[in-house]
């Protein structure tokens, strides 16, 4: 649980990341945090929109673990459309979550509403004050969440610091190969959110047949698919011994084989959502 992957900025990360999209601000989101800090992960990401950044902030400061040990991720919300816009929400984030720096920070959806069909404008603008506030040390690494190619192509050609990550639905059933084929062509690293498919493809025989003979859980094979295709998966959950199974991945490796056959689930679920139709 603390393996890292290296980001192209030359940050280490921690392998498998904590999730928390629709854990619920107060003690559900508090509670599980602590548990997944004591369990071991070290990563832990959220995002404004989710509404848990206190509690997410609260669990951490209870943990007693040194902050240079976490990594922790937040995200712009829609609601930013300029460079004051961003700054503010920075801010804002940073205050709830009681840290002085979170060391990763993402737009969370490339193309809000209100700013259509300027996005690529509205991306420049949110991403200067991502800038100054990386030069102003309260953030280390900035990147994007839910960005296809034609949201990063313009946003990298005017990017002073690049975006490092582009954080993506990915599991069996939704596979993401172009994404992930453009961002690895550019240098940016894939993390995979509802890496369980939200815990609905769970259910598929097949995978069941694949995690018996593994003697793991059905999750606990998914996670490893991700980690084995190079992925950085962020389950999520809030039932403590989820938590725990979630994060024990590390004595088991799925051959070649098996590895093929989650490939060619894709398609079947269909749960990724299409970027111009967002959101959370
Ligand atoms: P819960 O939070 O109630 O434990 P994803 O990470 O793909 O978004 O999936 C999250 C969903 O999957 C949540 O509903 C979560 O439920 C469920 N989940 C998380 N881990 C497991 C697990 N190990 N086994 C079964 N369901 C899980």
């Amino acid at each position: 649980l603390t393996a890292t992957y290296l980001l192209p900025n030359g940050m280490k990360i921690p392998k498998v990341g904590f999730g928390t999209w629709q854990s619920k601000d107060g003690e559900e989101a508090y509670q599980a945090v602590k548990t997944a800090l004591e369990t071991g992960y070290r990563h832990i990401d959220t995002a404004a929109i989710y509404g848990n950044e206190e509690s997410v902030g609260r669990a951490i400061k209870d943990s007693g673990i040194d902050r240079a040990d976490l990594f922790v991720t937040t995200k712009l919300w829609d609601t930013a459309l300029t460079t004051e816009d961003a700054a503010v929400e920075i801010n804002e984030s940073l205050n709830k979550l009681g840290l002085d720096y979170v060391d990763l920070y993402l737009i969370h959806w490339p193309n809000p509403i209100s700013s259509r069909p300027h996005f690529a404008q509205r991306n420049e603008r949110v991403w200067r004050a991502m800038e100054q506030a990386v030069r102003a040390g309260k953030i280390r690494a900035i990147g994007t969440s839910n960005f296809h190619a034609r949201h990063l192509e313009p946003l990298l050609e005017v990017a002073e610091i690049k975006p490092v990550v582009n954080q993506i639905m990915i599991n069996p059933t939704d596979q993401q190969e172009e994404i992930v084929a453009f961002n690895q062509a550019h240098n940016i690293f894939t993390e995979a959110y509802s890496p369980l498919g939200t815990g609905k493809i769970l259910s598929i025989p097949e995978l069941q047949d694949i995690a018996a003979s593994y003697k793991k859980s059905v999750a606990q094979v998914v996670l490893r698919w991700s980690l084995q295709k190079g992925y950085l998966p962020l389950p999520k959950s809030v039932t403590p011994a989820r938590i725990k199974e979630n994060a024990d991945l590390f004595d088991f490796e799925l051959d070649e084989n098996d590895i093929k056959t989650i490939d060619g689930f894709h398609g079947i679920a269909g749960l990724a959502r299409n970027p111009d139709e967002n959101s959370h």
